[in-house]
């Protein structure tokens, strides 16, 4: 266990965000993980993943511990079904890409996401039409205070849009040693429902297409409106998409009525944040080395050396436009530190 000390965190967060950790660690086992809690047992913590997540607006005057544990084992399996014990420290989209090889169904549609599997359950990861929570079964964590070990079922998760027990009652008290899910073998259930992946696979005239057609037109959805980060530093949607009670959403449709709308139920109607913030003028726009993405008015982009506080304050503008210009306030989806 080698603790390093003014580490900086660039290669560490997709933003690209140059700041120092005062004491670096980098988990490498579990054991190694409960070693460093017990040691530094004093020190503030600061747990980090695959850092895609999150904007860094200063130096983090804490431990970080860097949760890099591997392993994919199979737990059991039938000719329907496979349980798969993931370690925290894989990276998403590796683990998406051995499934889709071996014929593992159910995260397909969750292909090109970036982060590791560690920090997935904590907001539930989700794209089109796919959620964490549907294959979801079971995470260890281990509890910061007492480096005891305690298995979270699905339910005792919670799990909500962009949402779980980790960013509320828990928050900070545990750290995600590995995920369970179960996935599909055969029949898989195939998630086609979002219109530009249905566009995808006719306009490659696939009529019965395999998990690995959907990865494949997912990939390609991604590549052409989501900046990649080893390009363009960004931290993928920057907000979540507002959810409006219905008298918000009669006054809002009644001004905007051109605007797309989604209905999560007859009492919650979801606004893209993306065509908001586009309507409110931002798309592609650059205030110095901070910007909105061209293709995806969502996502804001670090073009170069922008420092956290710069990107944080584009932000800020943002969310004020949007308030003043629609009277809807928009809730960051990464976490400001
Ligand atoms: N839109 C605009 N302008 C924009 C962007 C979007 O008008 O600049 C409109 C689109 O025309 C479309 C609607 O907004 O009618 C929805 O856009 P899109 O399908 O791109 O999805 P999103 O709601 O903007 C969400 C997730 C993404 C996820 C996609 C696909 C959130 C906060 N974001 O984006 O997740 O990939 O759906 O399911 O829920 C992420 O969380 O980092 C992320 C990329």
């Amino acid at each position: 266990m080698q603790l390093k000390k003014n580490k900086s965190l660039k290669e560490f967060n997709t933003f690209g965000i140059d700041v120092k950790a005062r004491y670096f660690i980098e988990i490498t086992s579990v054991d190694k993980l409960k070693e460093a809690l017990t040691t530094y047992s004093r020190e503030k913590l600061f747990i980090l993943g695959g850092g895609s997540n999150m904007l860094l607006t200063q130096d983090i005057d804490a431990l970080v511990l860097y949760i890099n544990h591997k392993g994919i084992e199979v737990l059991s399996e039938d000719e329907n079904h496979v349980i798969l014990k993931v370690m925290a420290g894989e990276n998403w989209h590796e683990f998406v890409t051995y499934c889709v090889e071996n014929n593992y169904g159910g995260i397909e549609n969750l292909s090109l996401i970036p982060g590791n599997v560690g920090s997935a359950p904590i907001q539930n990861i989700g794209a089109y039409g796919v959620e964490l929570k549907d294959v979801f079964q079971s995470c260890s964590a281990i509890e910061i205070a007492n480096q005891t070990k305690k298995e979270f079922s699905k339910e005792e998760c919670r799990f909500g849009y962009r949402n779980s027990i980790f960013k509320n009652e828990v928050k900070s008290k545990y750290i995600i040693t590995d995920v369970t899910l179960k996935l599909t073998k055969r029949d898989h259930v195939l998630s086609t429902s979002y219109g530009a992946i249905r566009e995808n696979l006719a306009n490659k005239k696939i009529e019965a297409p395999t998990i690995k057609d959907i990865s494949e037109a997912v990939i390609a959805i991604r590549q052409s409106k989501l900046p990649d980060p080893k390009e363009l530093g960004n931290s993928g949607s920057f907000f979540k998409n507002p959810v409006l009670d219905p008298d918000t959403f009669r006054a809002f449709r009644l001004n905007f009525p051109e605007a797309p709308f989604y209905e999560v139920s007859p009492t919650e109607f979801k606004v893209p944040a993306g065509w908001l913030i586009e309507h409110a003028g931002f798309k592609g726009k650059r205030f110095g080395n901070a910007g909105v993405h061209k293709n995806q008015a969502l996502v804001l982009v670090n073009h170069g050396n922008a420092t956290g506080n710069e990107i944080w304050q584009l932000a800020l503008n943002i969310q004020k436009t949007v308030k003043e210009k629609f009277g809807i306030y928009i809730e960051p989806e990464v976490n400001v530190f």
